[in-house]
């Protein structure tokens, strides 16, 4: 089967459908095409916090609505550190911008909503997905799909199909360059249908990090640092609950209220960024570019961004026939990325406990502790990154 549209979109995580319905409200036809079902793509639970950035984008968009509605509004977070004073770092009132908790779930569930009602063209299941010509002006995508060949021809794709996805890994290798760090340890995330805390909080211990944040007000976020190879298998609930509350001062673990969890999974912590994002008409966005370790809860909300650039650039080019931010795309995107793979490195290392971390590096971390608590100035910094950077015009 043949079928033609303007922009193929690779992947239907929040990268690939936001794009699809901002194109859709910019009058541009998209195809998407996902290899999972919808319900496994919904299955997945990923981080919650999003910038007022990020917000406003979706209300513009359309999808402020629910967010609005159950999501939590915040200061900022807190950074705990032992047995000292807990420090909040107040968004609002050093960049005049609240932060939001509202699981990433959620937002694509929303984009669903809104593709179905709109009409969206959205292929679930679509295997062997295969880019041609990427580098010519006619780009074609073949899948199979239900046992069928088809070809999807296009003017561009955008590879949204996040880090493992296809559509990087099309980029002839001589003409990607790729950034990266491995962190040496874990995280181990559950999420219980108790009341959080009411708080996103960082906790830095000599056990290791740990964090508490939350979905709704029945519904609460706790990840532990674990070493690589920990196994599911030996945190049963009781040891997690044991194990968190030891990371947390005790006024904040007494908060904590503990129940039988209902998801629980370890996810490895790394950085990595592939330049540029784009290769002919191929553009990438959000994971299948960049990848942040879940420190600063940076990963959903620069798909975001990615996707205002992008949909912003194609736009321009299908209604007045200027490339100018398609031609800009991947500088700028990368500018901003770089901006929030700095800041989740940076929380990244001054959090958690390195495996062959000394005594000299512990007090260098507790020494920076002390001197954001101590200045409204390094709090403003590091409060304006974590609010996230304004996008560029
Ligand atoms: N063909 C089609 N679809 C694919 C392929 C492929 N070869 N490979 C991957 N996909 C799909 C995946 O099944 C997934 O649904 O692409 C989608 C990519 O979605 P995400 O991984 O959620 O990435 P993205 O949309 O960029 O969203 C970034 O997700 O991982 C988090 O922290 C990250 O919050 C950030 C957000
Ligand atoms: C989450 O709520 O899942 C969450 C919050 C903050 C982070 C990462 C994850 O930095």
């Amino acid at each position: 089967m043949q079928q033609r549209t303007q922009v193929a979109i690779i992947g239907g995580g929040p990268a690939g459908l936001l794009l699809s319905h901002m194109l859709h409200l910019g009058g541009i036809k998209s195809v998407v095409l996902e290899r999972q079902t919808k319900a496994y793509v919904l299955k997945r639970i990923r981080a919650g916090v999003l910038e007022y950035g990020s917000v406003k984008l979706l209300r513009n968009a359309g999808l402020g609505e629910r967010l609005d509605r159950e999501g939590h509004v915040h200061d900022g977070c807190f950074i705990v550190w032992q047995d000292r004073e807990p420090l909040l770092v107040s968004t609002k009132e050093h960049a005049g911008k609240p932060m939001w908790s509202h699981g990433q779930t959620a937002i694509t569930e929303e984009l669903y909503r809104v593709r179905e009602r709109d009409g969206g063209s959205i292929v679930e299941e679509a295997d062997n997905v295969r880019l041609h010509d990427i580098d010519g002006a006619a780009p074609k995508v073949t899948y199979d799909w239900n046992g069928e060949s088809r070809t999807l021809s296009c003017d561009f794709i955008a590879g949204c199909d996040g880090f493992h996805g296809v559509s990087r890994r099309s980029i002839p290798a001589s003409l990607v360059r790729t950034f990266e760090r491995a962190y040496p340890f874990g995280w181990l995330g559950i999420m219980s249908e108790t009341p959080p805390v009411g708080e996103v909080i960082y906790a830095r211990h000599a056990r290791g990090f740990a964090l508490a944040s939350l979905r709704n007000p029945m519904l609460s976020r706790y990840y532990i640092q674990c070493s690589l190879d920990s196994d599911i298998a030996e945190w049963p609930d009781e040891r997690f609950w044991d194990e968190l509350k030891q990371r947390f001062p005790p006024g904040i673990a007494e908060k904590i209220v503990t129940g039988p969890s209902i998801e629980k999974s370890i996810a490895p912590l790394r950085s990595f960024v592939a330049e540029p994002m784009r290769y002919g008409r191929l553009f990438l966005a959000g994971d299948a570019a960049h990848i942040v370790p879940p420190t600063g809860a940076k990963g959903l909300n620069l798909a975001i961004s990615d996707v205002f650039y992008l949909q912003r650039a194609l736009i321009e080019h299908f209604r007045n026939g200027d490339d100018q931010y398609l031609d800009s795309y991947s500088d700028m995107a990368l500018r901003r990325v770089w901006g929030a793979v700095r800041l989740s490195w940076q929380l990244t290392k001054l959090l958690h406990v390195f495996p062959d971390e000394d005594a000299f590096e512990s007090r260098i971390k507790a020494s920076e502790f002390d001197y954001l608590q101590a200045s409204p100035k390094a709090q403003a910094a590091l409060a304006e990154q974590y609010a996230g950077l304004p996008f560029e015009e």
